[in-house]
């Protein structure tokens, strides 16, 4: 059996579950939607100069697809970074193999189709004309969050759920990921669960909540004030 399994989300984008850890990639009422109204709208990321984001377990990139429009759709031109941090090399394959209405959702195609082709751990490419820089950390996120050389304005952070994957929940790495954030950085996540809540601000975070989308609960947003 493979290990991803194509499903279509009710607005229509594409999805996977994985049967590894018995996980969907995203909520069934709409990957897409997910994407600009859990995290990036939340997060009034085209508000930022020149926006270093982190897309934390970046999927089929939608987090940070729906971030890069937004930003470009509300007048921002100025550079976006994008730190990727992904684990599985199959999920970046499958984006090659889709399509998704993002406006930018083509050059991040041409990014993953490069990373794969340089078959490298780390990779980093700037398109000029879009003036956006990927930067690809291909491997544990626990790890290699400590070597992206910028601090992030925006975190999306979107592991698999905390009952299946809990150790990318665990103090330690969300502590690492505030010490990589600027002061008045802003987090995304979709779990609201207290202990989650509890974790986060153990760590540092001012937590609030965030929209209720495709689920009952609502997310969270995590500050990082001082
Ligand atoms: C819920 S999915 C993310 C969905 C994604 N944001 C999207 O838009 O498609 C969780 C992702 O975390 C990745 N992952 C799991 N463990 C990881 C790790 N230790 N480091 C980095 N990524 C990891 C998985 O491969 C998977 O792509």
């Amino acid at each position: 059996m493979p290990n991803l399994i194509p499903y279509t989300t009710a607005d229509g984008s594409q999805s996977f579950r994985n049967t590894v850890f018995d996980e969907m990639y995203h909520t069934k009422s709409g990957a897409r939607e997910e994407a600009f109204e859990k995290h990036a709208r939340p997060l009034r990321v085209w508000e930022k100069e020149n926006p270093i984001i982190y897309d934390v377990c970046f999927g089929l990139g939608y987090n940070a697809a729906a971030a890069i429009d937004l930003i470009r759709q509300n007048g921002n031109d100025s550079l976006i970074t994008v730190y990727i941090f992904e684990n599985d090399p199959e999920i970046l394959d499958k984006i090659l193999e889709i399509n998704v209405a993002f406006d930018c959702f083509a050059t991040i195609k041409d990014f993953i189709g490069k990373c794969i082709d340089a078959e490298q751990e780390f990779f980093e490419y700037f398109y000029a004309q879009e003036n956006i820089k990927f930067i690809m950390f291909l491997g544990d996120a626990r790890k290699t969050i400590l070597n992206a050389k910028d601090l992030a304005d925006f975190v999306f952070f979107d592991p698999f759920s905390p009952t299946h994957h809990p150790e990318m929940w665990e103090l330690d790495f969300i502590k690492d990921i505030y010490s990589k954030m600027n002061v008045g950085g802003k987090l995304t996540t979709y779990s609201y669960a207290r202990k989650v809540r509890e974790t986060f601000a153990a760590a540092g975070f001012t937590v609030t909540a965030g929209p209720v989308i495709g689920r009952i609960s609502p997310s969270t947003i995590a500050l990082k004030e001082a």
